[in-house]
């Protein structure tokens, strides 16, 4: 049995990758309603949540590896990893990002806090360390659709990023296969180095309209963030590493995806055009 500790991008994308190859996967989550869809396709649904230890130990009968997942706040990531060494798992594959620990974003210092517990735990563990997510664009869409525009606080920085359905296709193979990944750690990148102002060319070309870029300042980018919903401090977290990647922070690729999947990472033509009806 795999668990996987959220059902959010890569979470889900990644449960349902391994329901389809038939291996047993369940999925911790606080309202199992928002698992119904994978519920459908053959994963079992854990209900709990990360701040709790006694339901992550519920969840964690019969598992021999974990995917941990989350918005990675160091109490409920260590929660799970005592709760691993507890039931005895083999291994735990881990999603993480460009972490240090005298980085300028707390997020990222805390992902060095897990890491090293992690590490310190005694289990096996992989580190899937990804650039940014091209599925950060699909909170734009809604904007994009109604005013062919976007801004950033990234300048023309650019950036490897990636897609989260790659994310989640090496996330299952580990943790299905765990022994020759042990005590690695992968750098996981899209295939291209691309521009905020690149990827407006791009989405232009595939919805056949003009999309324009139009870059913000440091505090804009966080307002715009606070005004679609996303809490104040991981605004302020989010506007940080978004203005770093004007710094060149971002503009990283590696070929551990396509060695790791015997095929290319996929590229943000191939994710445009897969998601252009939440572009339209
Ligand atoms: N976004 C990027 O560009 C990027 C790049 C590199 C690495 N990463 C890393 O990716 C990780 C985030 O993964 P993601 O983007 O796949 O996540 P996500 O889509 O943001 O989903 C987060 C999930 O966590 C669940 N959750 C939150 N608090 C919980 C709790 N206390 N107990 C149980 N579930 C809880 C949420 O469920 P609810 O529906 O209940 O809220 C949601 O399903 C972080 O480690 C981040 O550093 C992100």
């Amino acid at each position: 049995m795999i668990l996987i500790t959220t059902a959010g991008k890569v979470g889900s994308q990644t449960a349902r990758l391994l329901a389809k190859q038939g291996e047993t996967v369940r999925v911790l989550i606080r309202d199992p309603e928002k698992a119904s869809a994978l519920a459908r396709v053959g994963v079992e649904v854990a209900e709990g949540d990360l701040e709790v230890p006694a339901t992550i130990d519920g969840a964690m009968q019969g598992v021999s590896s974990v995917l941990l997942v989350s918005p990675a706040i160091p109490a409920q990531e260590l929660n799970v990893v005592d709760s691993t060494v507890r039931a005895g798992v083999e291994h735990v594959v881990k999603i993480t990002s460009k972490a240090s620990a005298d980085s300028p974003i707390a997020r990222r210092r805390g992902q060095t806090e897990i890491e090293n517990g992690l590490i310190a735990s005694g289990l096996g563990y992989t580190l899937l360390r990804n650039n940014v997510y091209m599925q950060n664009f699909l909170m734009l869409a809604p904007a994009i659709a109604k005013t062919s525009s976007f801004g950033a606080s990234t300048g023309d920085g650019r950036v490897g990023m990636i897609d989260t359905r790659d994310v989640a296709a090496i996330a299952a193979k580990i943790t299905a296969s765990p022994a020759p990944h042990s005590g690695k750690t992968y750098w996981l990148t899209g295939p291209e180095r691309l521009s905020y102002p690149d990827a407006a060319a791009i989405l232009s070309n595939v919805l056949g309209r003009p999309i324009t870029f139009h870059p913000l300042t440091f505090e804009e980018q966080k307002q715009a963030m606070i005004n679609v919903g996303v809490p104040e401090a991981i605004a302020e977290m989010n506007a940080q590493a978004l203005s770093l990647v004007a710094e060149g922070d971002s503009d990283w690729i590696t070929d551990d995806v396509p060695s790791l999947l015997g095929r290319p990472a996929r590229g943000f033509e191939q994710f445009a055009t897969d998601n252009a009806t939440a572009f339209s």
